[in-house]
């Protein structure tokens, strides 16, 4: 079995006394030393994933309705809230989007780092300060024995990020959940990061489930992929099955709106409209409304993944990867 197994999982939340479904039927394995790559646009359901996994829903609002979550043999949805205090943060570890607001503004580093060896690894205060020191090292802090004493508004945002990844690595997690680690950071940090959390991850094995919008990022991290739309895993694969052969309208027209170039006047491609809010997806398949190869029956089923276990899979009545292309494309728009 995978290390982390995700198995049918749904999620309902109520808001304003209606309940919707927030994620639906997703289903996802993450090896030891693998990248997965979760992918899609704003509100698609990524940060709810990652919450799910490290039980940190909203209690009064959200309802896992059914699936399962496996880890290490025991099914995390069914976990008491000791035992999985006893999992997160040690043996499942997130890198929270919007890190640095994540940080408390008043307490130096050094004491927040110093908090969690304390709390998780029962240390003393004079091991936990030698080894929030070697932590900071290890992400690369210049001067880190200092550093331990700056505040959170005393670092750059590349600074603070990587002070959020050694907490996260802080009792060698064997997942790490980084959800948009990168994103507030200018490009050549941006770099630094995730060659950062590659060199981690070679070193310790973990297996990383990587957030993120940007394909560019996918392409560079990830041995694979899953490609999530309004709630629901719309087509997973190996990375380079995905970027060569992508099946569901959906991902061709993000693969087409990511710049490749990187040069002044390329044309550039946006998918029309925009992800529907929750309470309004249409019947049947959640992006028809967007798509250029919808039918009449796309209106009438919501398509189910078609995955068989490892191999390329999409949720789509007209490209499936067990039936020919048809004729259309995606070039209705410049
Ligand atoms: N506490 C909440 N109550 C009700 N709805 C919520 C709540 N939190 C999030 N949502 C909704 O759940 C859906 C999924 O949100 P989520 O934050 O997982 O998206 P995301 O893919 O991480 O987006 P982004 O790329 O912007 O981070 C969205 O439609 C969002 O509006
Ligand atoms: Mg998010």
């Amino acid at each position: 079995m995978a290390l982390l197994d995700v198995n049918d999982l749904s999620l309902t939340l109520r808001s304003d006394g209606t309940t919707l479904t927030a994620l639906r039927r997703l289903s996802f394995q993450l090896e030891a030393g693998e990248t997965l790559a979760l992918v899609g646009e704003s509100g698609c359901g990524k940060s709810m994933t990652a919450l799910a996994i490290m039980g940190l829903l909203p209690a009064a609002s959200a309802r896992i309705t059914t699936g399962t979550i496996q880890f290490d043999h025991q099914d995390l949805t069914r976990l008491s809230p000791k035992s999985y205090r006893q999992i997160r943060g040690q043996r499942i570890a997130m890198i929270f989007q919007y890190a640095m607001r994540a940080l408390n503004p008043v307490k130096t580093v050094g004491a927040q780092l110093m908090e969690v060896l304390q709390l998780h690894l029962n240390m003393t205060r004079r091991a936990a300060r030698s080894r929030a020191i070697a932590l900071l090292e290890r992400v690369k802090i210049p001067d880190a024995a200092r550093r331990l004493n700056d505040y959170p508004h005393q670092m750059s945002g590349g600074m603070s990020q990587r002070v959020m990844i050694a907490m996260a690595i802080a009792c060698q997690p064997q997942v790490l959940i980084a959800d948009e680690p990168t994103t507030a950071l200018d490009v050549t940090i941006q770099a630094q990061i995730l060659q950062l959390l590659r060199d981690i991850q070679r070193d310790t094995g973990m297996g990383l489930l990587l957030i993120t919008h940007d394909l560019g990022v996918v392409a560079a991290m990830a041995q694979r992929v899953a490609v999530m739309y309004a709630g629901q895993i719309i087509e997973q694969a190996s990375v380079m099955e995905l970027f060569d052969n992508p099946i569901h309208p959906y991902t061709q027209g993000l693969l087409r709106s990511t710049p490749k170039s990187g040069l002044p006047g390329e044309r550039l491609f946006a998918i029309p409209g925009r992800v529907p809010p929750l309470n309004a997806l249409p019947s049947g398949c959640a992006f028809r409304n967007r798509c250029p190869l919808a039918r009449a029956a796309c209106s009438e089923q919501i398509p189910e993944l078609d995955h068989p276990r490892g191999q390329h899979g999409a949720a789509c009545l007209v490209n499936a990867p067990s039936r020919p292309r048809p004729e259309e494309s995606y070039d209705y728009i410049a």
